[in-house]
């Protein structure tokens, strides 16, 4: 199975997300839109994994306080279109503390600088036009180990377990 650490997003924050998206919609934009339930943050990909518990078990020592998320922005990837979220010391940390664990514990994942998005939609269409997002924001309260499966529509993202933060 695929396996990613992400936050899941607050019911606001998606409310702000769907909003964007409509609004680009209303601008003529097509492409392949990420639905509600679907949107997220992704900390670390780690990929094709047998079993889920060594990546909790890599985890388990992970403390961090909760923080607050912002979004702010829009941006793309070529035909991936993305809402970016304001600068954040707490979210850069966290990332490279969770990546630290899972690198510690000999669990491969992906690399790649870490670029704070939620995607909004793949296979866009034209260029970004400048539409605004509402300003949003949310508290981490956990990190969520996620399963991703193709489904018939689309992928289908299962959360299989959370590190919560210390409260
Ligand atoms: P994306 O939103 O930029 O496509 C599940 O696939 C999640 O992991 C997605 O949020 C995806 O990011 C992210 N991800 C990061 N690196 C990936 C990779 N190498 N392959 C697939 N997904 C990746």
């Amino acid at each position: 199975m695929r396996l990613f650490l992400a936050i899941v997003l607050s019911e606001p924050m998606k409310d702000a997300l769907i909003a964007a998206q409509n609004a680009l919609y209303d601008r003529g934009v097509r492409g392949r839109w990420t639905g509600e339930e679907n949107l997220h943050l992704t900390l670390a990909f780690i990929g094709e994994s047998p079993d889920a518990a060594p990546v909790l078990d890599a985890l388990a020592e992970l403390r961090f306080a909760p923080f607050e998320l912002q979004l702010e922005g829009l941006g793309c990837f070529g035909d991936l279109w993305w809402a970016g979220l304001r600068a954040s010391a707490p979210l850069e940390a966290l990332v490279r503390r969770t990546r630290r664990a899972l690198a510690d514990a000999g669990i491969p994942y992906d690399r790649k600088r870490f670029s704070p998005h939620i995607t909004l939609l793949r296979n866009a269409s034209g260029k970004l036009p400048p539409v605004r997002i509402e300003a949003a924001s949310m508290a981490v309260e956990a990190v969520s180990l996620m399963r991703s499966d193709r489904g018939r529509n689309g992928m289908i993202y299962t959360e299989l377990g959370r590190i919560p933060a210390e409260t």
